[in-house]
C-alpha cells in the first residue's frame, strides 16, 4: 500500500484543471450494458473506480479502450448477468450494473454490495423500486438474484432521495412494457447527465423537479457520436475550499459554477475573495477564516462528499462552527484523524462543533473513505510541519492525479510505500 508525504503551510498558487465527474461515469458506462452498441465518450476521469467499472463490464463480455480520458466501448458481445462479489465488493457504484443487467438480460445476479467506512449502505429502495415495476428478486447466499415477474413498469416513489437508486430504476425500465413515473427521485447533476447520454441514445426520459417519466422504447441506437462526461463537481469543490486555506489563491477551471452553488455560498461565508466565470473560479483565502454553519443535503444544498473538506478549513476559523451531516449515518470518521493536527472538534450524533484555532501541526493520519482522505490532505497541506496520510487508495478512487495536480500549485508532497 502507499501512502504520500506532505510538508504543510507553503501558500499554494495556480491555475487546477478539473477532471470529468466520478458520479457521472460510471452510471453512464454501467449504462453501456443495457444494450449492445459501440460507445465513446470523452473527459473519463483516470481514476481506480473507473477502471474497477470497465474491468466489471469486461467480465460480463464488453470490450474496451481506456486511453487520454477516453473511452471507446463495445457491449455487443456482453452475455453474462452476474456481477462477481470480488468487483461489487470494491466499489458500491457497481450496483449500478444491476438495472442495465435487467434491462438487457430481464435479469441479473449481483453480489450483496457490501458496506463502507460511511454507512452499511442499503439497497432496500433499489430493491422496492425494482419490485413496484415488475421485477422480483431473491436473496441466496450472498447474492441477490431479480428477473422480470411481469411487464415491466409502473410507479414508485423513493421513501429517500437515492442518487444511485433513481438511476438505477431509470436503466432498468428505459425498454420496459409501459410508463414508468418515479417519485422523490435525487435532483443531482449526474443524474441528469445520465438522462442526458440514454436520451441521446433514443430512450424518452423526462424530468420535470423530482419526477421522472420513463416512456419506454422498444430499440435503441447502436453507437453514438463521443459523448462528453460533465465536470466533477466535487473535485472542483475540494479544490475550492484548498484556496480557502491560509495564504493559498488558486483558479480552478473545467467546471460547471451553475452544479456549486451552495459550496458557493459557503466559500464568501468563509470570507474567501472570489472570482467567477460559468467554468471556471478564482478563489482568495481570506486573511482570517469565518466560522459558519452548514447542513449537508441532497443536491441542490450543501453535498455530503464536500463535508470532510469544508471541515479541514473551518478548522482554522476564527470562532465556532458546526455541521450536521443529514445523509449519511455515520460520516465523521476524518475527525479522530484531524483532531491528531490539533483540531478542535466536539461529536455529538449527526453534529460536528468546530472551535477555530490559529495553527495546526503535521501527524500521521490514516484515510477511510475517498472524500475524508481529501479532508485529511487539506488538513495536512495546512498544517505545520510533515504530515504522512496511509491507504492512500481511497484517494485515487476519486481523484486523477491529485499529487500532481498539488504539485503544480506548490504543495511538497510525495507518495511512497508504507
Ligand atoms: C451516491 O451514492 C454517490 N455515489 C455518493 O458519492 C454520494 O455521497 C451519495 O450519492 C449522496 O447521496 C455515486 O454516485 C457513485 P444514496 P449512493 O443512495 O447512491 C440511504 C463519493 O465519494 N439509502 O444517494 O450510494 C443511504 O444509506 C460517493 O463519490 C437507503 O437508505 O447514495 C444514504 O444514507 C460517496 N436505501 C442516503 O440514502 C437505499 O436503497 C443517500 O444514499 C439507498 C440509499
Amino acid at each position: 500500500m502507499e501512502k504520500i508525504v506532505i510538508n504543510g503551510g507553503v501558500p499554494l498558487k495556480g491555475k487546477v484543471s478539473i477532471s470529468g465527474s466520478k458520479n457521472s461515469a460510471l452510471p453512464i458506462l454501467a449504462s453501456t450494458a443495457l444494450f449492445p452498441g459501440k460507445y465513446r465518450f470523452t473527459n473519463v476521469p483516470d481514476i481506480q473506480d473507473v477502471r474497477t467499472m470497465l474491468e466489471l463490464l469486461k467480465i460480463l463480455g464488453s470490450e474496451y479502450t481506456f486511453k487520454n480520458n477516453k473511452v471507446e466501448i463495445t457491449s455487443i458481445k456482453l452475455n453474462k448477468d452476474e456481477a462477481p462479489y470480488d468487483l461489487v465488493k470494491t466499489m458500491r457504484a457497481s450496483v449500478l450494473i444491476w438495472g442495465a443487467l435487467l434491462t438487457r438480460f430481464n435479469k441479473a445476479k449481483i453480489s450483496f454490495p457490501g458496506g463502507c467506512a460511511i454507512g452499511d449502505r442499503p439497497v432496500d429502495q433499489h430493491l422496492e423500486g425494482f419490485e413496484s415495476i415488475g421485477y422480483k428478486t431473491t436473496i441466496n447466499s450472498g447474492y441477490l438474484q431479480s428477473y422480470a415477474a411481469s411487464a415491466i413498469g409502473g410507479s414508485f416513489s423513493f421513501k429517500i432521495k437515492s442518487v444511485t437508486g433513481t438511476e438505477n430504476l431509470i436503466l432498468a425500465s428505459i425498454m420496459g412494457d409501459k410508463r414508468t413515473t418515479l417519485l422523490n427521485c435525487s435532483l443531482e447533476p449526474e443524474v441528469d447527465d445520465l438522462i442526458k447520454f440514454l436520451n441521446s441514445l433514443g430512450a424518452c426520459i423526462k424530468r420535470i423537479k423530482e419526477k421522472i417519466i420513463i416512456t419506454p422504447v422498444s430499440k435503441l441506437k447502436k453507437q453514438t457520436k463521443s459523448y462528453k462526461i460533465i465536470p466533477d463537481r466535487i473535485e472542483a469543490g475540494t479544490f475550492m475550499y484548498l484556496a480557502c486555506l491560509p495564504k493559498n489563491e488558486l483558479t480552478i477551471s473545467n467546471i460547471d459554477i451553475s452544479a456549486l452553488k451552495d459550496v458557493i455560498m459557503t466559500i464568501k461565508q468563509l470570507g474567501a475573495k472570489i472570482k467567477q466565470t460559468t467554468t471556471s473560479i478564482k478563489i482568495t483565502a481570506p486573511s482570517k477564516i469565518k466560522p459558519l454553519r452548514v447542513e449537508t443535503n441532497p443536491y441542490p444544498h450543501f453535498p455530503t462528499d464536500l463535508q470532510a473538506q469544508l471541515m479541514a478549513v473551518l478548522i482554522l476559523g476564527k470562532g465556532a462552527s458546526r455541521i450536521k451531516e443529514n445523509v449519511f449515518p455515520n460520516r465523521f470518521i476524518h475527525v479522530a484523524e484531524l483532531r491528531k493536527l490539533g483540531a478542535q472538534i466536539e461529536l455529538q450524533g449527526n453534529l460536528a462543533k468546530i472551535q477555530g484555532i490559529k495553527s495546526i501541526a503535521g501527524a500521521k493520519m490514516q484515510a477511510s473513505d475517498l472524500r475524508a482522505s481529501a479532508g485529511l490532505v487539506l488538513g495536512a497541506l495546512s498544517a505545520a510541519g510533515q504530515s504522512e496520510i496511509f491507504r492512500i487508495y481511497h484517494l485515487d478512487r476519486g481523484y486523477e492525479g491529485i499529487d500532481n495536480k498539488l504539485r503544480a500549485i506548490g504543495a511538497k508532497i510525495c507518495r511512497t510505500k508504507e
